[in-house]
């Protein structure tokens, strides 16, 4: 081929690799289609993805061996893929056998023989390194600077494609479905329109993230993390929690540890979802002026994603009947939080609701039939493409 074929060929494929990449949320089958992807747009003879596994400081990569796909590890640090690794720089190397960096280890293990590699880091759009990708075995010329500067582009797309990706296999389906049916469990005790409010809450939170213009996959943790703002309230009694009336002030004490139950139930977890559901369990009833409970936070102690949960609930509340109140009309109740902007809530989240607001009145607008809301709400999280 000419070199405006190649040129354009490979123009066509790159365009052709953000749509495949964005549309895959299976991490294996993806890491397998970028590498297959790789290989025909840079045309060299085989390329593995090696992911960094935060916990060992290891790379990770599935190689096929035989029939079987196994996992193969390497440290931090080492060999070719474990360099660029630790420090984000791209390795070219056209004869491997002259680089004493090389390690010999992966061919032994694979009978594959490597002859030149170029290898270049795998940042995300914060610039985090998060992986290696490796081209091998580049047919005909070798790797040029034009491979070079192609393998980072892709990088950067193969990149947030990947962490969507992890994202969504530690959101499985049935996980949303245990989270969906724990909150609402912990709740309905407390109100008969828990899962209207559930639903309130979960939409306006990520309304809200989406008018701070955070990251996708921020707006889809905070969806669902919302969901468990209230879960410690499993661990209030039923004389307080179901009391037709005001709290007294003792009441109130007792009910204000639901987020240090809320807390205690989500500590420690895995999961990023779990992470952000316990400081939004922790966190949603600190203020910004530090009058809040149970710590009595201030500002810049407070985690953004309880901030939202935060308004979003006041919010949602304040529209709400309740034993202890009447009901409020929306517009009265967006005086109010505006009202407690820079006291309650921090004013840049204040202005993000402001800005979706229109958005939030369709939410609260649509009907509220309790009898289809509890199983929609349980089929709209396995209707979600996870
Ligand atoms: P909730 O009813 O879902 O209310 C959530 C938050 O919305 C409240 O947190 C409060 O910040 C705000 N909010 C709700 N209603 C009003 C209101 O009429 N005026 C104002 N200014 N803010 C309101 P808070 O106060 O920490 O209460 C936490 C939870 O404790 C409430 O959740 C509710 O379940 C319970 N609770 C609070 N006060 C009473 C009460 O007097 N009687 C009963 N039965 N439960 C109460
Ligand atoms: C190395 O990074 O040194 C070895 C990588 C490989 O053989 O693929
Ligand atoms: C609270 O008791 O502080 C919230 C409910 C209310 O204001 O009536
Ligand atoms: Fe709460």
């Amino acid at each position: 081929m000419i070199r405006e074929e190649v040129l354009e060929k490979r123009l066509r494929l790159l365009v052709n690799f953000g749509g495949v990449v964005s549309r895959e949320t299976n991490l294996s089958k993806l890491l397998e289609l970028i590498a297959e992807q790789v290989k025909n747009i840079i045309g060299c003879d085989r390329c593995s993805v090696f992911l960094i596994d935060p916990e060992t400081r290891e790379l990770w990569s599935k190689v096929a061996l035989g029939l079987q796909n196994t996992e193969i590890r390497v440290p931090f640090g080492k060999g070719i893929v474990g360099n660029v690794a630790s420090t984000g720089q791209t390795i070219k190397v056209l004869h491997v056998d002259q680089d004493p960096r090389f390690t010999h280890d992966l061919d032994r293990m694979t009978g594959y023989r490597t002859r030149s590699i170029l290898a270049v880091p795998l940042k995300n759009v914060a610039g985090k390194i998060i992986g290696v990708f490796e081209a091998m075995n580049k047919t005909g010329t070798g790797f040029d600077a034009e491979d070079e500067g192609i393998l980072q582009l892709i990088s950067s797309l193969a990149a947030s494609g990947i962490e969507n990706a992890e994202l969504y296999q530690s959101l499985s389906k049935s996980q949303l479905e245990t989270i969906q049916r724990l909150a609402i469990t912990a709740e309905y005790r407390d109100q008969h329109d828990v899962v209207i409010h559930l639903r309130h809450i979960r939409d306006y939170s990520a309304l809200i993230a989406q008018g701070l213009r955070m990251p996708e996959e921020e707006v889809e943790l905070i969806r669902y993390a919302s969901l468990m703002h209230d879960i410690g309230k499993v661990g209030i009694a039923d004389a307080i929690l179901l009391k037709p009336g005001k709290l007294t002030a003792e009441e109130y004490e007792e009910m204000k540890k639901h987020t240090l139950y809320g807390a205690k139930i989500l500590c420690n977890a895995e999961s990023e979802l779990l992470k952000v559901a316990y400081k939004v369990a922790s966190s949603h009833h600190e203020k910004v002026d530090g009058t809040g409970y149970p710590a009595r936070l201030r500002d810049g102690q407070i985690p953004i994603y309880a901030k939202i949960v935060s308004v979003a609930d006041v919010f949602d509340a304040l529209c709400a009947q309740r034993v202890y109140k009447p009901r409020w009309e929306p517009e009265k109740a967006r005086e109010y939080i505006r009202g407690e902007s820079g006291k309650s809530f921090d004013p840049v989240v204040v202005g993000a609701f402001e800005r979706v607001f229109d958005e939030i009145l369709k939410i609260h607008a649509l009907g509220d039939d309790r009898t289809t809301i509890s199983a929609q709400i349980i089929r709209e999280t396995n209707g979600h493409s996870y």
